[in-house]
């Protein structure tokens, strides 16, 4: 599906998005960030993830912020040659401006630098938005059942 215009206006912040790395303080936000952009699930909180993240070597949680506010989010991680992308998130005031471009760019050259040649992500089937965004940014659907077994704990996420 084409883009259609109203996904063109304003450019401007994506040049004026500062990407960094996620610290300690920016939980709160990022909690805010997820819960709007309907991605913060009871059996995997923001808090939980983003401190897991901070905490390794083979992820990255990274932020987007205009005027010191967190506007954007993406978390990549690899086994040191394939990588994933979550959290791909957009605060909805901000979407259609270019940012989750720039930012899926971000943690990209993350992974590339990190030795990853190829990078995966997953998407619930019925966001159709997510999927012409990704679509457009040269990602492709491929044949693959994604399976799951949780190791601690109940059972009770998807
Ligand atoms: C998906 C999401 C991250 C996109 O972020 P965004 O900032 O609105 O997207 P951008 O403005 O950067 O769009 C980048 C490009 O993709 C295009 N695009 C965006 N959505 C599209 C769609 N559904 N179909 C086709 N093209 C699309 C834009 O037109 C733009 O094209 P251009 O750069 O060539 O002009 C955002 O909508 C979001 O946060 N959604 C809720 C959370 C979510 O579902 N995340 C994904 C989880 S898997």
């Amino acid at each position: 599906m084409p883009p259609d215009d109203s996904r063109r206006r304003h450019r401007e912040p994506a040049e004026a998005m500062l990407v960094r790395r996620a610290e300690t303080g920016d939980e709160p936000a990022i909690a805010r960030l997820w819960t709007l952009c309907d991605m913060a699930v009871p059996y995997n909180t923001p808090a939980w993830d983003t401190a897991l993240c901070r905490g390794a070597t083979h992820s990255r949680l990274f932020v987007g912020e205009i005027e010191a506010r967190v506007v954007a989010s993406a978390m990549a991680g690899h086994d040191d040659h394939r990588g994933w992308i979550y959290y791909v998130a957009v605060n909805p005031a901000w979407q259609g401006a270019g940012l989750g471009r720039v930012i899926v760019a971000h943690a990209e050259r993350w992974l590339k630098d990190s030795g990853v040649w190829k990078v995966s992500l997953m998407i619930r089937p019925s966001n159709r938005q997510a999927m012409g965004f990704y679509e457009h940014l040269g990602y492709r659907e491929t044949p693959r059942v994604v399976m799951a077994k949780t190791l601690a704990g109940d059972d009770d996420g998807d």
